[in-house]
């Protein structure tokens, strides 16, 4: 076996940054909480250690500069994101952030300096569980992300513009977050692959082609509370009943469409008693295709099957699009770089899609991004069983290292 130069450090990482969580049994850090404050604290210590000064932006993004020859020239970006789910794995996100801390540790151990400064960021926001729209962090530096977005609640009725401010940050001033146009000459996120394809080819990483479009809705419905006992089922206006048909048609509208899957990942009925008919139901919708007229189709189909359900069952129904992010062609020039990284560390060359969502999809709106995956034991994620190996984790530092420090050509743009 190789010398593990990269691996057993980063792995013990990861370990220590999925122990900082809001949960105290399970891995949740939503962002602008005190679990994201802390997290932050710590990654931050791990850029200072590795060279980089760092500063967070007025969005929650942490950012590690590792200074180049030319401090003027555009930077290269590494990173992911810093929040992950209810209940999640330790390496969404975090593994993208610390293998790019770690190669440019290695960099700073050697003194090397590259032409032009590399950006390590740790992205406030990807998921989108606790305001539903997401890549707030990555649209910001982009310059793509809607203002609008400010006004979003979460569950308790906080608005991100008000999490926000108390996290230290200022919708107000979210221009500031943008980088300058052609201030960044490319974007490289690790991510573990969340699929099984990598283990099934026996692959320790592979190169990401593409990502496919997503469109996120949030569902509310009102009907009529009442007597669990008296109301006869006739006499009944039952939002969750409602909700229940709702979710099956968008369970059958995608099942029709080979490419295209659909999720209802959470509903909250209220008043939430046994023995009371439910009177207001809200529930997410999540639509991906890697083709967006399909997803778009999809989506339109979707919010009149609702209505329809809900004008039959005497509901009144809104619904809200929260999100919409069309599919994503990693760009040719870095999948190429990657290429040649994993020929030089002597490992085959995987191509492969992404179905989840990535901050590379955003990013790709402002600059030329790629994606290398890792293999995941059976492909799970979004699970505390997430699970990657310490000689895969050192495969994707060196593979980075290498891009960083032999195949990016001082003047390269795309
Ligand atoms: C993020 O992991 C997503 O694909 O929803
Ligand atoms: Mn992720
Ligand atoms: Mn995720």
């Amino acid at each position: 076996m190789t010398d593990l130069r990269f691996g057993p450090r980063l792995m013990a990482r990861l370990d220590q940054l999925g122990r900082i969580s809001s949960d105290s049994d399970r891995l949740t850090r939503l962002p602008f909480t005190p679990a994201h404050r802390q997290a932050l604290e710590q990654v931050r210590a791990w850029m200072h250690e590795a060279g980089m000064i760092t500063r967070v932006d007025v969005i929650g993004n942490l950012i590690g500069r590792y200074e180049g020859d030319d401090p003027d020239a555009p930077a290269l970006l590494i990173g992911s994101h810093i929040d992950s789910v209810v209940a999640a794995g330790r390496y969404d996100g975090p593994l993208g952030i610390l293998s790019g801390i770690d190669a440019v540790h290695a960099l700073h151990q050697q003194g090397d300096r590259l032409p032009f400064p590399i950006d390590v960021v740790a992205f406030c926001d990807e998921e989108g569980v606790r305001f539903t729209t997401t890549f707030l962090g990555s649209r910001a530096i982009c310059g793509t992300l809607d203002p609008a977005v400010f006004e979003v609640r979460d569950r308790d009725g906080t608005s991100l513009a008000d999490a926000l401010r108390a996290f230290g940050g200022d919708p107000d001033r979210l221009g500031e977050a943008a980088y300058s146009q052609g201030s960044i000459r490319g974007f490289l996120e690790v991510h573990i692959e969340q699929g099984p394809v990598l283990e099934a080819e026996d692959r320790a990483v592979g190169i990401v082609t593409a990502i496919q479009g997503q469109s996120r809705m949030v569902v509310c419905l009102d009907g009529m509370a009442g007597h669990a006992g008296t109301v006869p089922m006739g006499h009944r206006r039952d939002a969750l009943a409602g909700a229940a048909e709702m979710i099956l048609f968008v369970e059958r509208r995608c099942a029709a469409v080979p490419e295209l899957v659909g999720t209802v990942g959470r509903i909250d009925a209220q008043p939430g008693a046994v023995n009371v008919i439910p009177g207001r139901v809200l529930f997410t919708v999540d639509l991906r295709a890697p083709n967006d007229l399909i997803r778009g189709q999809a989506a339109s189909e979707v919010v009149q099957g609702i209505q329809r359900i809900a004008a039959s069952r005497g509901l009144a129904c809104s619904i809200g699009r929260e999100h919409d992010q069309r599919a994503m062609a990693c760009a040719p020039r870095l999948q190429r770089w990657l290429a040649q990284a994993l020929r030089a560390e002597g490992l085959p060359v995987k191509y492969l899609a992404s179905g989840a969502g990535h901050d590379a999809m955003a990013m790709a709106e402002c600059c030329p991004a790629a994606m290398l995956f890792v293999r995941c034991k059976s492909g799970i994620s979004h699970n505390p069983l997430e699970s990657i190996t310490v000689e895969d984790a050192d495969v994707a530092v060196r593979v980075l290292l290498r891009v960083l420090r032999d195949l990016i050509p001082p003047e390269a743009s795309s």
